[in-house]
Formats: structure tokens, sequence, C-alpha cells
């Protein structure tokens, strides 16, 4: 699946659906009056799947897709086009554990609750929630296990015979085929989310009742569902839209995201993470400039250079998230621990691909220093930073030797 952008499609149907509706209505005016009420009812769903703890893209190949701020930006323009939306989330689903992790799910439900989200994946563990709305009644559930639920909801919808829901909604990291016939039917819609697939697919129609969505994961897609509701029949239009910069953060959104910076930096991230030891220390790169002038010259034009700058203008620059290949050494002890300690390790130097240098410094010989090839760039190279990564083309340009 590619990216598809959000064209405004919309804008076009609702005038042209009125204009017909009002013909219609002036040839019937004459005999019989034809239903005036049934009217056209309908209904926006904002929806995105897990996060995967992202909230925000590292944006290392100069593309950033998705992030909670951007997101917000095209919340704001949406609702203002389409008037107020239902907004559905796949869930925070963070990888890793620990005080980092915490903070994060602490500010994705900070900006949730400022979007007034409607509904996110296994929130509070109440799988299950109804809301009302312009088409009726709407029930909201999620699960992660392939399981069977019918008699859940199917209690539910027993013991309150006044609910009559007209959509059902339901989350879920594991559907397939056995998922759908699991689930009621009934005089309702289902819609069918994959919160977990990583890319954005096209709407599956199941039946004329049930439709099946994918998001695609870490927030870089988001899918816009509108149902529509006239003689108690629903329809439906879907649209996948990549989530680019394309609207302003909405400011709230954008503070929100610059506390929790603000916390990884006073809670010192950098110094709690855990580290191997190397039996060999670092240098930095100056160091290696005493004797390998010319190397030096070369290597300090290229970007590698300059990797901390890069952190430090999009304020990254304490976050352990991002330091890793922006510095040298950092999983070892000896290695970049915070700007204070260790500020000579700053940037992609000499021994980031060379390796620890300070017994070749007291020990000067050839033998020292002889990379691994493209596995020595591979850690920091890994496809999800650096797509385009070839290693001919890009050790060409970063020829510093003679
Ligand atoms: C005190 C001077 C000195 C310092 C400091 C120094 N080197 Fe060297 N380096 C040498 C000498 C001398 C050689 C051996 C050159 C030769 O025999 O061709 C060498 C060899 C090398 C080689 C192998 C070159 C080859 O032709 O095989 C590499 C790679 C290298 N150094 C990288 C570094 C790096 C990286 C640093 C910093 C961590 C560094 N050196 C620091 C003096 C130094
Ligand atoms: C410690 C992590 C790390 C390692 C190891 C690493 N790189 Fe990089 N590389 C980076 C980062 C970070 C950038 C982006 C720098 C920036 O723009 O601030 C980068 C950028 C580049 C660029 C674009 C820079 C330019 O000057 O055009 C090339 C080419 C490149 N790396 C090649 C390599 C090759 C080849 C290797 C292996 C021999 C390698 N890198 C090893 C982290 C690394
Ligand atoms: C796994 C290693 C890795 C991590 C972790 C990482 N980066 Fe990078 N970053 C790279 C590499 C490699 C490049 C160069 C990519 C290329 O040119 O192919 C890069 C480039 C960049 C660039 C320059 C993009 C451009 O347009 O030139 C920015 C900005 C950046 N990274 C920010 C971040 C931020 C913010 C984080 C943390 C959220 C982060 N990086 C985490 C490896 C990493
Ligand atoms: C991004 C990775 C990277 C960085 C950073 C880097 N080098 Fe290299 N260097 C290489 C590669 C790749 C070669 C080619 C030889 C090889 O593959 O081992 C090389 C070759 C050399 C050679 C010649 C070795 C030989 O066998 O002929 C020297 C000397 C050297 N580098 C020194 C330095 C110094 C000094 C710095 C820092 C100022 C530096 N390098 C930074 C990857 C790097």
């Amino acid at each position: 699946m590619g990216k598809i952008p959000y064209r405004r499609y919309f804008y076009g149907s609702i005038p042209i659906l009125l204009i017909v509706w009002f013909i219609s209505a002036l040839g019937a005016s004459e005999k019989t009056s034809k239903e005036p009420n049934d009217k056209v009812k309908e209904i926006h769903f904002f929806y995105t799947g897990e996060l995967l703890g992202e909230l925000e893209p590292c944006g290392c190949s100069g593309v950033k897709l998705g992030g909670l701020q951007q997101r917000s930006g095209w919340i704001k323009s949406l609702s203002q086009k389409l008037g107020s939306l239902f907004l559905v989330d796949g869930g925070f689903a963070p990888l890793k554990t620990g005080l980092q992790t915490e903070l994060k799910q602490e500010t994705y439900k900070k900006i949730l609750e400022q979007l007034q989200y409607n509904y996110h994946y296994l929130e509070k563990n109440e799988p299950l929630r109804i809301i009302s709305s312009e088409i009726g009644p709407i029930l909201f559930f999620s699960f992660s296990e392939e399981k069977t639920f019918s008699s859940e909801i199917e209690n539910l919808l027993k013991k309150e015979k006044k609910l009559l829901p007209k959509v059902l909604f339901i989350l879920g990291r594991k559907i397939t085929s056995a998922t759908f016939s699991s689930f009621p039917q009934g005089n309702f819609f289902r819609v069918f989310l994959d919160v977990a697939a990583p890319e954005p697919k096209q709407a599956v129609v199941v039946d004329s009742q049930t439709i099946f969505l994918t998001p695609g994961n870490r927030g870089r897609y988001a899918g816009l569902l509108k149902l529509s509701l006239s003689s108690s029949k629903i329809t439906w239009e879907n649209q996948n839209i990549a989530l680019t910069d394309k609207h302003p953060s909405r400011k709230e959104t954008t503070l929100a995201f610059d506390d929790y910076l603000e916390q990884v930096k006073e809670k010192k991230l950098l110094d709690l993470v855990i580290k191997k030891s190397s039996p060999m220390g670092f240098i930095g790169s100056e160091t290696c400039s005493m004797c390998h002038t010319l190397e030096y010259e070369k290597w300090n034009e290229s970007l590698h250079a300059h990797a901390f700058d890069t952190l430090v203008k999009v304020k990254r620059q304490y976050d352990p998230d991002c330091v890793s290949c922006h510095v040298v050494g950092y999983e070892f002890e000896e290695g970049f621990r915070n700007l204070e300690e260790s500020d000579y390790l700053i940037h992609v130097g000499c021994e980031s691909c060379h390796g620890p240098g300070a017994n070749h410094f007291s020990n000067p010989s050839a033998s020292y220093g002889k990379t691994q090839g493209a596995q020595s760039c591979a850690a920091c190279h890994h496809p999800d930073h650096s797509p385009d990564f070839d290693y001919p083309s890009y050790r060409e340009k970063i020829k510093h030797w003679r």
C-alpha cells in the first residue's frame, strides 16, 4: 500500500446529495408528500492503529510521517470541515518498559484527553463502551486474544433491550474470518478494526452489514470513515490518510510534547541507561586528529561530524531514543554518557566505525581500525532510520582515506 493522500471527497458529495434530494422533493410535492423527514444523517470516525509507543517519528529519513502533533493538526482541520469527529485510537502498545515508557504513556493519555478522544483500545480495562451519536448508539469493544465474544455482547444486548445499537465498532489485534462470524449480527452495522497490522490497507467489504478496516500501526496513517443513515439503511465511505505535516499541530499538543521532553531532560534518562563495559576506552575524534589530519578534515566535512547538532536542532539531545546513533560508543560505560561528562564523544566519530582507540593512541600501529564493511554501519543505518542505505554508494560519500 502506498501513501494515499486525503482528497476533498466529502465536500463534493454533500452538496450533490442535497441537490438530488431537493429536486426529488420538488417533483414529489404535488403528488403525495414523500417522507420529508428522511434526511441523510452522517457521522465521521477518525481512527488509527496501535502506536507501539511512538509519540513522534524520528525524522531520520528526512520525512516525518505520523506523531501525535501532526495528528492533532489533521483532527483540527478535518473537524473544521466535517463537524465533530468520533476519535478512535488503537492504543499505546509500547515495545519497551521503564521510566521513559511511563512518561510517554502519561503524555499519550494527556494528549488523547486534550483532543477529546471517544475511545481507545482496552481503555481502563473496560473494553466495552456505549456512546450515543447522531445515527444512534454505537457500541465499542476491543479485544486482544483470538477468542469468541459473541456471548458477552449478546448478553449485553439482551440485558439492555432499550439499547438497540446502530453500530458495533470492534477493535482487535488478531482479526480473522472466524472473528467476523463470532460476533453477533443483527439490525446494526459492524465495523472491525485491525489495530496491529503494520501497513494501511483498503477497506474490505465482509458482507452488506460488515466492513473491515486496517489503518496501519505506529500512528503514521489514519482512516476516515463516514457512515450515512437514510431510510434506516447505513452506507459508508472510507479514506486512508497519510499523516503528513500538512496541517499545523495544535498548540496544546505541542506543549504536552515539549513538557515530556523537559521531563526526559530533568529526570536525566541518559544516565539511567544500562550499558556494557568495553575493555578499551574511547578518546574522541579530536585526539585522532593529532596524527590523522587528512582523515579528520575529510570526516569533519561530513554530516557524521554534525550528527549531534542535528539532535540539538530538534531538541532531542537528552533523549535516549535518539542519542544512541548520533554519538560515539553509546552502548558502553566508557562511551558517550551525557553532554557534561563526555562532550568529546558527541557526533558519529572515528571510533563509531573504527572501534575504541585508547590502546591505539598509546601504541599506534597499522593493525588497528579495520572496519567490518557494511556491518559497521548496520546498527545505525537500520531500515527504519535509513531506508535508502546502500553500502557501496554510502561508503563512497564518506571517503576520508587515501
Ligand atoms: C599518536 C598518533 C596517533 C593517534 C592519536 C591515532 N593514530 Fe591511528 N595510526 C597512527 C599510526 C602511526 C598508524 C600506523 C600507520 C601505518 O603504519 O601506516 C595508525 C594507523 C591507523 C589506522 C590503520 C591505517 C592503515 O593504513 O591500516 C587507522 C584506521 C587509524 N590509525 C585510525 C585512528 C583513529 C580512529 C584514531 C583515534 C581513535 C587514531 N587512529 C589515533 C597514529 C595515530
Ligand atoms: C553510530 C551510528 C552510525 C554509524 C556506525 C554509521 N553512521 Fe552514517 N550516519 C549516522 C547518522 C546519525 C547520520 C545523519 C547525520 C546527520 O545528518 O546529522 C548518518 C549519515 C550518513 C550519511 C549521509 C551523510 C553525508 O555526509 O552525506 C552517509 C553517506 C553515511 N552516514 C554513511 C555511513 C557508512 C558507509 C557507515 C559505515 C561504514 C556509517 N554511515 C556508519 C549514523 C551512523
Ligand atoms: C538506529 C539509529 C538511529 C536512531 C535511534 C536515531 N537516528 Fe536519527 N539518523 C540515523 C541515521 C542512520 C541517519 C541518516 C539517515 C540517512 O541519511 O540515510 C539519521 C538522520 C537523522 C536526522 C537528519 C534527517 C535529515 O533530513 O537530514 C534527524 C533530524 C534525526 N536523525 C533525528 C533523530 C531523532 C529525533 C531520533 C530520536 C527520535 C533519532 N534520530 C534516532 C540513525 C538513528
Ligand atoms: C562512518 C564510519 C567511519 C567514520 C566515522 C570514520 N571512518 Fe575511517 N574509515 C571507514 C571506512 C569504511 C574506511 C575504509 C577502510 C575499511 O573499510 O576499513 C576507513 C578508512 C580509514 C583509514 C584508512 C585505513 C586503511 O585501511 O587504509 C584511516 C586512517 C581512517 N579511516 C581514519 C579515520 C579517522 C581518523 C576518523 C575520524 C576523524 C575516521 N576514520 C572516521 C569508516 C569510518
